[in-house]
């Protein structure tokens, strides 16, 4: 867990910072001013461990900072007075969703199971360096020759960066920023980056960051866990903080297609055969699953999948130069249903995937959508990216 960072700290910060709600600058308070100056009825959800916070002016409302992690979630914002925040609570039956997903990160998805394994990363993600690992591994790694540097990548939602080739993100920034709804997901993700990371509790649709401040951003496996009626805002969210010039790569499953289904029942047609005619039916993969004395999840979490075409259409309301391509042709059921534990299956897998990326898209589970912000030059011309 982070040691207090030093008010300091955060006032580099300030530069990409800006209130979620209204846009408008915010600025930095001890805790001492903070009490001052809320209402006697609002101290006691001052949260324990504050050091600062960040004050909007236009809303009157504060953000409180528990050691490097700064809340920006509507539900923990504190009135400076007692008409602020009139509108906050408006938005309470859309939190529905997010208070679902929150919690099954919170309580589930980002706790340990016995192997010392996040609970997520055991259900849909590599758990050891099995040949599905190195597969989802290589994939992410196809990200970073987007990410060409500077000051801030935005991490969104980073969860706990449960990958560890995500860490390599930011190896060309000063600074890796992390947000998410989840504490838990944010206090692990500290352990990792420590001091190079800036941590923010948020919801990616109402971003605290001013406009085009970050040098790049990702945002892997997490538009699907957002309410439906929500995830074009959080894509234009993302796109709006970009700076020209810089990539936005989000990673998302994508609803199957009628020939990826094909596809599978074809490699399923094979595969039996080969098991008869090697008489190896006994032959059973490995499970990866978490085992009975895993903790069952709260509930289900949300998901609300789309097809390529709502990508490719949100894309196109944001930039002509964006790219829609496959990151993995087979989620890790398929993959290790198909495969086992076999490494040249997984190299074979990405070589199709890196050198055909447009066509496997149609055909893939999980996309890569690269969205590049064109420099404006003079006169409203754009440049058209390489
Ligand atoms: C599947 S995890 C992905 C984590 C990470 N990006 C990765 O690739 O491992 C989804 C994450 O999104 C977060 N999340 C879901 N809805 C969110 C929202 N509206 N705003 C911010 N974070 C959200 C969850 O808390 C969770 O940590």
């Amino acid at each position: 867990m982070a040691e207090a960072a030093s008010p300091s700290r955060f006032q580099e910060f300030q530069e990409i910072l800006c209130c979620p709600r209204t846009k408008g600058a915010l600025s930095l308070i001890t805790v001492a001013e903070l009490l001052e100056r809320l209402p006697r009825d609002e101290r006691p959800r001052v949260p324990d461990g504050t050091t600062a916070a960040f004050v909007s002016g236009s809303s009157l409302t504060a953000y409180p900072i528990i050691g490097r992690i700064v809340d920006f979630l509507d539900q923990d914002s504190l009135r400076l007075s007692n008409d602020a925040n009139e509108n906050l609570g408006k938005d309470a039956h859309r939190t529905s969703i997010l208070q679902s997903v929150k919690r099954w990160y919170d309580e589930f998805g980002w706790q340990s199971n016995e192997r010392g394994v996040y609970n997520d990363t055991a259900t849909f993600s590599q758990v050891a360096s099995t040949a599905h690992g190195f597969y989802e591994l290589s994939s992410h790694l196809s990200l970073l020759d987007r990410l060409a540097g500077g000051k801030y990548i935005l991490d969104a939602a980073s969860g706990p960066i449960a990958h560890p080739e995500n860490l390599a993100y930011s190896w060309l920034y000063k600074y890796h920023v992390c947000v998410d709804i989840s504490l838990k997901a944010l206090q692990e993700a500290d352990t990792k980056l420590g001091s190079r990371g800036f941590y923010c509790m948020v919801d990616i649709c109402h971003l605290p960051f001013r406009d085009a401040v970050f040098d790049g951003a990702v945002s892997g496996y997490t538009i699907q866990h957002i309410e439906a009626s929500r995830q074009s805002t959080a894509v234009a969210e993302l796109y709006r903080v970009l700076r020209p010039g810089a990539h936005l790569c989000v990673i998302s499953s994508v609803n199957s297609t009628r020939t990826h289904r094909v596809l599978m029942r074809i490699m399923s047609g094979i595969r039996r055969a080969l098991r008869l005619l090697r008489a190896d039916a006994s032959r059973r993969r490995e499970q990866t699953h978490f085992g009975n004395s895993s903790p069952a999840p709260p509930h289900e979490l949300y998901f609300y999948g789309r097809d390529l075409a709502w990508w490719r259409d949100r894309a196109s309301e944001l930039t002509a130069s964006y790219s829609v391509e496959a990151l993995r042709l087979f989620s890790k059921e398929e993959f290790e249903f198909f495969f086992n534990d076999s490494r040249r299956a997984a190299i074979a897998a990405r070589k199709l995937e890196t050198l055909f990326p447009r066509i496997t898209a149609r055909i893939c589970t999980y996309i890569l959508l690269d969205l590049h912000k064109p420099i404006t030059i003079g006169c409203g011309f754009r440049k058209t990216p390489e």
